[in-house]
């Protein structure tokens, strides 16, 4: 299976999946291509680096419409059939949406519905949550929204600023993403409602 993935920064989570796909832990998987639309996006470059089809479709000053239609272009062209947002700051359009029908994945950096938007990891502190983590889910077209894959939490310390708890979230985001792709294209699962569930 062939894996598009979308970018606009650092792109720890692409890494971790490229690490995964390396180190045999998802087997018959690619990564057909990595987009990001922030040209000096580091993650584009490291996909360069690895020697993989590394595309920037720059956002700026362009319709969220017409930036989408280049983006789908983009991976029916590389032949995608799963997207993976890592790390991803656009909202997609429902044209978007629906040309990859429960076909697109996100990592949010909060327990979900908690937190969604910038900076959960702040938010989660401010609130005073004694509980963190990530959240995999299917995208749709509103905010950090669609039905969850999987969670995996973390304790919130005392001692925690937003970088130390960022981190520990880090970690756990890099192990769920790998594993929400295995899981999804597994096709091992049916979702009932807004529940995700698995078959044995
Ligand atoms: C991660 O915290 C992810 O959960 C959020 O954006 C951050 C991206 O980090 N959606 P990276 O670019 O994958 O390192």
């Amino acid at each position: 299976k062939r894996l598009g993935i979308l970018l606009s920064g650092r792109g720890s989570n692409f890494l971790a999946i490229a690490d995964a796909i390396a180190s045999g832990k998802l087997a018959g998987v690619e990564i057909a291509v990595v987009i990001s639309n922030k040209v000096d996006a580091p993650g584009l470059a490291a996909a360069r680096e690895r020697g993989l089809n590394a595309v920037a479709i720059e956002t700026r000053g362009r319709k969220r419409a017409e930036h989408d239609s280049e983006i789908v272009a983009c991976l029916h062209e590389y032949q995608v059939d799963l997207v993976c947002l890592a790390g991803y700051m656009r909202l997609l359009s429902q044209e978007f949406v629906a040309a990859f029908p429960q076909r697109i994945l996100n990592i949010h950096p909060s327990l979900l519905p908690a937190f969604p938007g910038l900076d959960a990891q702040r938010q989660t502190l401010e609130y005073g949550a004694k509980v963190a983590g990530c959240t995999m889910h299917f995208v749709d077209e509103q905010l950090d929204h669609g039905v969850i894959i999987l969670q995996k939490t973390v304790p919130v310390l005392d001692s925690d600023d937003e970088h130390t708890l960022a981190a520990r979230i880090l970690e756990q985001e890099h192990i769920a993403y790998a594993e929400a792709i295995a899981r999804v294209l597994s096709e091992k699962y049916q979702i009932v409602g807004r529940r995700y569930l698995a078959e044995a």
